[in-house]
């Protein structure tokens, strides 16, 4: 199981509490998993992509969403690769009308999101659980603490401003073993370096 793509935190009914996600790392990533054999579930927040041929996709739009829809499926996964970026907060109380310009300032109210990686990390025998972190500086630092905190296995970390939208990326892999450079390159290229890397880490069966 894989999530991908941006969440939508509706603000009112025309507005919303988003990122600069594009989906394509996430959708790379189920692309090669598909080519490695995988049978493969994109929980995919709202994207212009394609679906991966042999991909099965669910659509999500909150960070909610997306968390009930991966805690309905993480028992039977044998892999969960967390490549969304999950909005950590949403607006208390979305307006069912579009909010009218008023004189002054408008506060918002925001609360915390789940976390859903950190949900799955922590199920008893749970999938084997792979993050990825966008950091926007600090990678290595950073990236350590959060495999630490979410005590997963592996994580991908990269730099926010060299991915988001693009069609190329660069990832640094943090596992028990040290750390793993995966240079510049396109997407699929790299997801199909990580899922190597995530095979050579399973069990063997
Ligand atoms: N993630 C998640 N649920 C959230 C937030 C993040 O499942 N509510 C997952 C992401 O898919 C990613 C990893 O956790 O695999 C790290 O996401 P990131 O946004 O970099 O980290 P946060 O844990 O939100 O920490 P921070 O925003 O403070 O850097």
């Amino acid at each position: 199981m894989i999530t991908a793509g941006p969440t939508y935190e509706p603000i009112d009914t025309v507005r919303g509490v988003t990122n600069q996600s594009s989906g394509k790392m996430g959708y790379a990533v189920a692309q090669a998993a598909v080519e490695a054999g995988a049978e493969v579930t994109l929980v995919s927040g709202a994207t212009v992509l394609a679906t991966p041929a042999g991909v099965e996709r669910v659509d999500v739009t909150t960070a909610r969403d997306m968390h009930k829809a991966v805690m309905a499926r993480a028992k039977q996964a044998d892999v969960f690769i967390s490549v969304a970026a999950v909005a950590d907060y949403y607006p208390v109380d979305p307006q069912p009308h579009k909010i009218k310009r008023g004189d002054g300032n408008l506060k918002l109210e925001l609360a915390l999101n789940p976390d859903i990686l950190g949900e799955v990390a922590a199920l008893p025998k749970g999938p084997f659980c792979v993050g990825f972190a966008a950091e926007t500086e600090d990678l290595n630092a950073n990236a350590q603490a959060k495999r630490k905190k979410k005590r997963i296995p592996l994580l991908a970390a990269n730099l926010a401003q060299e991915t988001f939208g693009k069609d190329t990326n660069a990832l640094t892999l943090f596992d028990d073993e040290g750390v793993h450079e995966l240079p510049l390159a396109p997407k699929i290229v790299l997801a199909r370096q990580l899922i190597e890397h995530i095979a050579k880490m399973l069990p063997r069966r």
